[in-house]
């Protein structure tokens, strides 16, 4: 018979069974549903409703059936519906009836809540070390190409030199407002809803604050109703990683572009390139197209949730069982895609000497020269055009700027002497860039240092929360 059959006169049509239950996934649940049972029937015992050695048998049968689930010899079925009926049923056939006090004062919504709440918040702690992991590899990146001048597009247009160390000091930053954003979101994924039982609360004199400290939450979810109605930690997490999946996916498209023939800018490890089934010649950046692909998978997750929850009125609805499938799934994907990435460009060739070519041969100092007449009083909007000219003239004669002659410069304007040839050079014109975020090199390495610092920080972090999630078993 089913845990709840007792009002039933009939059992549940297979297919019902097959349609309801969520064992097949939420089994990814179950340390952290027995983690919060060992915390609950602790507290019920510590609050005198059920006498301590039921407690203790308890415990001991919940270790026990742990240990089975994690050996795989544990047999999880959909007529137990879910992984909180099926630890449940697990624990009654170990120790028999007396596991039957367990789920006293407590619904499998509040539970399910907890459970939701116990992943998530490991799950962040460990995408957190992840980023922070790829940010190392940019770093490294960066401090091996201090030197190296590529051009910086706008519109996919050459623009202005930058140094390769600055493009990836600009993924450093961004994957910074990413880890921002998960410590920022971690202390309201980390509140107990256990407590508020199917909705309104629970008759025993349980203490929720005692399930709360054993768990290590900051505190307890105050209103009962929104205990077990609350998802909005999973749609905020579901948006914090779609901005870090957005970010791998532009990250993805330049290592993409960047390792076609036609750019030649960097080489991927063989070791993170895959071959083509017909074209022999082939080496294809499949791990960056398939990070920039799964994009769309995360985003669907998010607009999935949000648009599940649109609409339910509190409390509890079956609807929300839906809740798990995306989160695991963008966890798994986030977790796979930062793992990949950090050897992925920390083993990457960066083509220095193609890098420069392309800046070379460009006109990506016209910004420069309309400056150096600007410094010699021209009004910008005027230098914008003379320069404007040179560069037509220099298309039309198959130059660059540098090419020109003292007398093709005079041409342009009579402001324009001989150090125009030492202010043209790529080196030149980056490290002029010498304000605060510039390209400059001293600027770079100065984001570098504020990068490392920061970095610290999250490492630090990391070790502190790795710690307070990790309750298994105490
Ligand atoms: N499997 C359910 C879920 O994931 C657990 C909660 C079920 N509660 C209920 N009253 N049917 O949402």
């Amino acid at each position: 018979m089913k845990l709840w059959g007792g009002r039933f006169t009939k059992p549940t049509n297979e297919l019902v069974d097959e349609y309801t239950a969520s064992i097949r996934f939420d089994q990814k649940l179950a340390q952290y549903d027995i983690q919060g049972s060992l915390a609950h029937v602790t507290m019920l015992a510590k609050c005198n409703i059920i006498p301590h050695e039921d407690a203790e048998t308890i415990k001991k049968g919940l270790k026990i059936v742990a240990d089975k689930i994690t050996a795989g010899e544990a047999e999880l079925t959909e007529a137990n519906e879910d992984i909180h009926m099926n630890v449940e049923k697990l624990l009654i056939d170990e120790i028999g009836a007396v596991g039957g006090k367990l789920h006293t004062g407590r619904s499998r919504n509040d539970q399910v809540a907890l459970d939701m709440r116990l992943y998530l918040r490991d799950a962040i702690v460990t995408i957190v070390e992840l980023l922070s992991n790829l940010q190392t590899s940019l770093i490294e990146q960066a401090n091996a190409n201090l030197e190296t001048i590529l051009p910086g597009y706008t519109h996919l247009q050459r623009a202005q030199p930058v140094l390769f160390a600055h493009h990836m000091m600009a993924y450093v930053s961004m994957f910074e407002r990413d880890i921002e954003r998960l410590k920022g979101s971690f202390p309201r994924v980390n509140r107990s809803p256990l407590g508020a039982g199917a909705l309104a609360g629970t008759t025993f004199p349980i203490d929720r604050h005692f399930v709360a400290e054993q768990l290590n939450f900051d505190g307890i979810v105050e209103n009962s109703l929104d205990a077990v109605s609350d998802r909005d930690f999973v749609v905020e997490f579901l948006a914090n990683a779609s901005l870090i999946i957005m970010h791998l996916s532009r990250l993805s498209e330049e290592l993409v572009q960047w390792s076609s023939a036609e750019f030649k800018f960097v080489e991927l490890d063989d070791a993170f390139c895959t071959g083509s089934s017909m074209m022999p010649q082939k080496k294809n950046p499949d791990v960056a197209e398939l990070v920039r692909g799964k994009s769309g998978r995360v985003y669907g997750h998010l607009i999935g949730m949000l648009t599940t929850l649109k609409g339910l009125p509190i409390a509890y609805n079956k609807d929300m069982q839906e809740d798990k499938e995306g989160m695991f799934d963008t966890v798994e994907t986030l977790k796979g895609a930062l793992a990949l990435f950090a050897p992925m460009i920390s083993t990457m060739e960066v083509k220095k000497e193609n890098m420069y070519a392309a800046v070379a041969e460009d006109f990506s100092n016209a910004t420069d020269l309309a400056d150096y007449l600007v410094n010699k009083e021209l009004p910008f909007r005027e230098a914008h055009a003379v320069v404007g000219q040179a560069v037509l003239y220099c298309i039309q004669s198959n130059k660059f700027l540098l090419d020109l002659t003292m007398e093709e410069f005079k041409q342009f304007s009579e402001l324009i002497d001989e150090d125009i040839y030492h202010v043209l050079k790529p080196e030149t014109v980056v490290n002029a860039r010498d304000v605060a975020g510039g390209t400059a090199k001293g600027r770079v390495q100065e984001q570098i240092s504020f990068a490392n610092q920061r970095l610290n920080d999250t490492k630090e972090w990391v070790s502190t929360f790795a710690e307070k999630v990790n309750v298994w078993m105490k």
